[in-house]
């Protein structure tokens, strides 16, 4: 264990998008400080932080001057490059650490990682180099079935960089379209609803997690997560215990996100984890009105070496991601009793932009 950083402390935060944002808030309320490095001078972070650094991420100069102004460094994205990762950890505490990185932001790396701690994940396989062949095809097809979910290994996102494959034609065009490219193929899991759980781990070992919540996406992108959940308590139970061996297997301190598929119904439900993220996340947006202390909080409190809060519920939510020209709704969303409104302070909408986020609140029952 290190010692606590005290108020007034600065933590470096990789990354100015709103969730960097949103932890640059809970941390303030704590009287902690946040130093923003992100190369877009338009970050939604700078306006809400104490400090901010405007480079490149690999401008390894004005990553040294960063992380020797700051006391712990933390990042709100897993494509933190690993050399940057071991130059700051050299330098001053880097949490969660460098291993969480190198896991996460590889899906083989990830599968492998998750695979080997024994836990529930899909069917998956690479094939390296690929041929796109109907050879290839062929195996494909009759080692992982008839659907196939392609996804290259690094920097996806909402669904970015992922293809389908079928056996009834397409496929081959498909395969050619990520030549040369580092792949992961998964078999499709025809799953009953997604679900996530947001875990925290301090430095100490001490871990805490929320509800699990239940996701919906439109068009690749989360839509809207509900909690509680419609699973049984013991999947619940499952996805606790999934959370706590994941965390004390990669010796995680901070916020963690777990993706998971349920598939079957009632009695016969199971849990696989589909992909983790080393932060805070998105359908982790409802623990702000939903619980006392917040993901982003917990996740400071971790960082920061300080005692984590609770994460009991208080309240049901329905979390609703404003994208793109939802956002536009801001005054009536205002004007609703029952709505949360949370907006990131970006300057222009565009279409399948993150612009803010609703949560709305209903007593729990
Ligand atoms: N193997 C799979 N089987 C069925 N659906 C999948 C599979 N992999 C991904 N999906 C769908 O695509 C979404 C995005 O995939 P995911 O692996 O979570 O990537 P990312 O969120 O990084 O874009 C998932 O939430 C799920 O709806
Ligand atoms: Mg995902």
């Amino acid at each position: 264990m290190t010692e606590a950083l005290p108020p007034g402390a600065t933590i470096g935060i990789l990354g100015g998008g709103q969730l960097g944002r949103m932890l640059a808030v809970a941390a303030a309320e704590l009287g902690l400080k946040c130093h923003i490095f992100c190369p877009d001078p338009d970050s939604p972070a700078f306006d809400v932080s104490a400090a901010q650094t405007i480079a490149a991420y690999d401008d390894r100069d004005a990553l040294e001057a960063f992380v020797r102004s700051v006391d712990a460094v933390t990042y709100e994205f897993e494509n933190v490059d690993l050399g940057a990762a071991e130059q700051i950890a050299a330098l001053k505490p880097l949490r969660p650490g460098a291993k969480a990185l190198e896991v996460s932001q590889d899906r083989l790396n990830e599968k492998q990682f998750l695979a080997g701690k024994d836990i529930p994940v899909g069917g998956f396989l690479t094939v390296d180099p690929f041929e796109p062949s109907a050879r290839t095809l062929e195996f494909l097809f009759e080692r992982l079935g008839e659907t196939i979910v392609m996804k290259t290994r690094r920097f996806g996102y909402d669904g970015k960089g992922q293809a389908i494959l079928k056996r009834d034609g397409g496929g081959l065009e498909t395969l050619a379209g990520f030549a040369g490219q580092d792949v992961i193929f998964e078999a499709f899991v025809p799953f009953a609803r997604e679900v996530s759980i947001m875990a925290v781990r301090g430095s100490d070992g001490e871990i805490a997690a929320y509800d699990v919540t239940e996701n919906v996406h439109a068009d690749h992108i989360l839509a809207t997560s509900t909690v509680p959940a419609g699973i049984q308590p013991e999947t619940e139970q499952e996805a606790r215990r999934i959370a706590a061996r994941i965390l004390h297997g990669l010796d995680y301190v901070g916020v963690l996100g777990i993706e998971f598929f349920v598939v079957g119904e009632s009695g016969g439900e199971k849990l696989l984890v589909n992909e983790i993220a080393p932060r805070v996340h998105n359908s982790g947006h409802w623990t702000q009105d939903g619980c006392a202390v917040s993901q982003f909080e917990n996740h400071i409190r971790a960082v920061a070496d300080w005692p984590l809060g609770p994460t009991d519920r208080h309240s049901d939510i329905v979390m609703t991601n404003l994208i793109g020209q939802d956002a536009a709704e801001w005054r009536a969303l205002a004007a609703d009793p029952q709505a949360r409104l949370h907006l990131y302070g970006k300057s222009e909408i565009r279409p399948g932009r993150k612009m803010g986020h609703v949560n709305r609140v209903t007593r729990r029952t």
